[in-house]
């Protein structure tokens, strides 16, 4: 994406978002906030999850690729637990960021739509989880009603456009189990007619 289309996306993202976020609010409080030790955030947008992130427990290394996003969570609020990344998942740099085997945690919200490859990342995080470590999303996905599936099929090249790159069909949660993430609790939910997925995984 363009850098001036970056620029417009990061400025309108969180209003956009508004009437979704405080929906969303009570869940990523339940899923962020028992968190403890060493947390991966991928495509941290503009920061919305850093409120949720207990400041005495947790160590947050936050990755993001778009400058324009990452600085308008840096805008909102220095917290000394959160360390900001301009990178992504995907990108080389990367590899000698995060070290293997390093984090308790990996969070992922409204992101694994994005990435370029999501099988990929899966096996990123696989190498960047410790032992027993977990998986936390919080996902739209493709939806189980056929109709609506291929509606949102037939959006999705223009979505991804002015979406930043955002599908409205990956199968996340099937993906999940393919690549070996087992559900420690999950659930699906609908909200302003999205299908969502949301849990904790572990290997
Ligand atoms: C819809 S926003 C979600 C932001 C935030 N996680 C949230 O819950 O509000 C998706 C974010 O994923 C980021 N992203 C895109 N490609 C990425 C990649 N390869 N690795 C990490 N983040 C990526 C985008 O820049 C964007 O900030």
């Amino acid at each position: 994406m363009g850098k001036l289309y970056q620029k417009i996306f990061a400025k309108y993202y969180d209003p956009f978002m508004v009437e979704l976020e405080l929906r969303l609010y009570k869940r990523r409080y339940s899923l962020l906030s028992p968190l403890i030790g060493n947390v991966l955030e991928v495509g941290s947008g503009t920061g919305v999850n850093f409120p949720f992130y207990n400041e005495n427990k947790t160590k947050v290394t936050a990755i993001e690729p778009s400058l324009p996003m990452l600085e308008k969570a840096k805008l909102k609020k220095n917290y000394n637990h959160i360390k900001l990344h301009n990178i992504g998942v995907g990108y080389e740099e990367l590899e000698a960021l995060i070290p293997e085997k390093g984090f308790d945690v990996i969070v992922c919200t409204l992101v694994l739509c994005t990435v370029p490859n999501l099988e990929d990342a899966l096996e990123d995080f696989k190498r960047f989880l410790a032992p027993n470590g977990k998986l936390i999303i919080m996902e739209h996905i493709h939806s189980k009603k056929k109709s609506k599936a291929m509606l949102q099929n037939v959006v999705n090249p223009i979505w991804k456009k002015i979406g930043d790159g955002c599908n409205l069909n990956r199968k996340t949660d099937e993906v999940l189990k393919q690549k070996g993430f087992k559900a420690v609790n999950s659930s699906y939910f609908y909200n302003a007619s999205i299908d969502f997925y949301e849990g904790v995984f572990t290997l």
